[in-house]
């Protein structure tokens, strides 16, 4: 499908839609475009094939729309819309627009937003609102609403209820439309709601700019068809659709050569990458086997589920090289019972096996994680499974988070008899478990030399320089400006729970980097 024929269709979605729900017909506040987003259509998975597009270009008529103008990008959620974010920052500066880094220098300010739990939703609304009387003080001012929460109906409802003054609604399988998308806000003075519910092709070649040259993202897949029973994703970023290798390789290969020391693949689950190539068997074991020849010294992945982590791709990690000895593994729950109404189709036995299995094949492995408190129903007996699973496990750290239901999940509908009181008790406990545990990983540290990729200066302070080790620690040392952007190795003198302070120093061979 080409443009001309892909918006065409995108207009009669539009027309359907509005005719069919004739109590809240929005289409007064609009003269142009106007594609709304629908979580039922969003559940669809569509069965006509995924199409490649590598001839992205800023069209004729928009070049130098951005002469003399400034945007200004906000974000908020994952890796994958942060690495959004870097795409849509290379659209605009392909448009001559210049970036600033605050809202007030900036003629065109963009949310893109992240859906995953109530709290994220309402940072964006409050942000709205500090929004507004920039908008009424400077009327040119462009506001537009992207990412994730522009896929959920109830948001763009809202939006176009209480939020008259946003200018551009879209969402994430049309970012590369953002030219189109502009141009209209430019033109019309009504509102321009652009939101695919179906997923979109995969679009190679797009622009980007990336925030740093020492670490990458490269997305090597897009959507994700887990429909675990509390999540929004599935519906926000659509099918399960996976990259051909050669770009990947392609891509890591550039930054390789373009002198960047670590790259993170990304993908809601990137255990499923390649189950939807119809002519080839590769897998995310053969890719990360592709990569690990290419020249660059560390390469991660994110997020995995345990369901698709194959004996191949164990196989692969276990030869390590630049594929790096740490794993985030989200579990949810300790609790099969759980697991099973979240529908994450596995059990605590099978995570503990795939947890056998790796730390037989890489004994050096660190595992991280994800959990869930408070999942509707959620016993104390339950919960207790979880904590005793984070022992048994022996994760380094994890990102906890209380049960947020997220409207149209088949969870959001389930009777919930646990209060907020005991699901905030739970999440404390679980908080204190975690942070002695991490403090513990941290403090075998101490005497040892690892390698710390250095990013620059501390947060905290500008004497000190600060970078990551293999594992994703933290380590904060004092040198010279000089090695920011290289691997050293720095002795670790003191562990403290989120971070280790260590000195440089130079290494004969006899010493263990770890
Ligand atoms: N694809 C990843 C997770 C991405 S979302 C995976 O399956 O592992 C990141 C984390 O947010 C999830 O692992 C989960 O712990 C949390 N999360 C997702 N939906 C949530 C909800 N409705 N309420 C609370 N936490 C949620
Ligand atoms: Fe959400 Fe589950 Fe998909 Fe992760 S695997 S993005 S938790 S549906
Ligand atoms: Fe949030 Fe969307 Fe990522 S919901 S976590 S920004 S995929």
């Amino acid at each position: 499908m080409n443009e001309k024929q892909r918006l065409e269709s995108q207009q009669t979605i539009k027309a359907d839609t509005v005719a069919s729900k004739p109590e809240k017909d929005y289409s007064k506040y609009f003269q142009s475009v106007y594609t709304p987003p629908s979580l039922k259509d969003a559940k669809k998975r569509g069965k006509e094939e995924v199409e490649y597009h590598k001839d992205f270009e800023i069209p004729e008529q928009f070049q130098g729309l951005g002469k003399g103008r400034k945007y200004y990008i906000r974000t908020y959620g994952c890796q994958m819309n942060e690495h959004d974010t870097e795409v849509m920052a290379g659209i605009f500066m392909e448009l001559g627009y210049e970036a600033v880094d605050s809202v007030d220098e900036a003629d065109v300010v963009l949310l893109n937003t992240c859906a995953i739990r109530e709290n994220a939703e309402n940072k964006v609304f409050g942000e709205l609102g500090h929004l507004k009387p920039l908008k009424l003080e400077r009327p040119d001012l462009l506001i537009g609403v992207c990412g994730c929460m522009s896929q959920e109906e109830s948001v763009v409802n809202r939006i176009l209820e209480k939020h008259q003054f946003v200018d551009m609604i879209f969402g994430t399988h049309n970012i590369h439309r953002l030219p189109q998308i502009l141009n209209e806000a430019y033109m019309s003075k009504e509102m321009v709601v652009e939101v695919w519910s179906k997923e979109g092709d995969v679009i190679e070649n797009l622009p980007k700019v990336r925030r740093g040259n020492i670490k990458a993202w490269v997305n090597i897949m897009y959507g994700c068809d887990k429909f675990c029973t509390y999540c929004i994703v599935p519906y926000t970023r659509g099918k399960e659709r996976s990259r051909r290798p050669e770009d990947i390789v392609q891509e890591v290969r550039q930054l390789a050569a373009h002198g960047y020391k670590e790259v993170t693949l990304l993908g809601q689950n990137v255990n499923a990458y390649g189950k939807d190539f119809e002519d080839i068997d590769f897998t995310l074991g053969d890719l990360m086997e592709e990569l690990s020849k290419i020249d660059i010294p560390r390469i991660r992945f994110t997020t995995s589920h345990p369901r698709d982590f194959d004996d191949r791709l164990i196989e692969v990690l276990a030869k390590q090289g630049n594929l790096v000895d740490h794993i985030h593994l989200p579990v949810q729950s300790g609790s099969s019972d759980i697991l099973k109404i979240m529908a994450r189709k596995y059990s605590r036995e099978h995570y503990l096996e795939l947890v056998r299995k790796i730390k037989a094949a890489i004994p050096n492995v660190t595992l991280t994680t994800d959990i869930i408190v408070g999942f509707p129903n959620e016993t104390d007996e339950q919960f207790e499974e979880t904590m005793t699973l984070y022992k048994e496990v022996g994760f380094e750290t994890a990102y906890t988070f209380i049960y947020s239901p997220r409207e149209g999940t088949p969870a959001a509908r389930m009777k919930d008899n646990v209060s907020m009181e005991v699901k905030k008790a739970r999440l404390q406990r679980l908080n204190d478990l975690v942070n002695e545990m991490a403090r513990e990983a941290m403090e075998k540290y101490e005497g040892q030399v690892v390698e710390v990729l250095v990013e620059g200066e501390s947060k905290n302070n500008p004497d000190v320089l600060a970078g990551y080790t293999r594992k994703n620690k933290l380590v904060n040392f004092k040198g010279p400006k000089s090695i920011i952007g290289q691997l050293v190795n720095v002795k670790i003198i003191n562990a403290k729970t989120w971070s280790l302070d260590g000195e440089m120093i130079e290494i004969d061979e006899q010493v263990e980097v770890v």
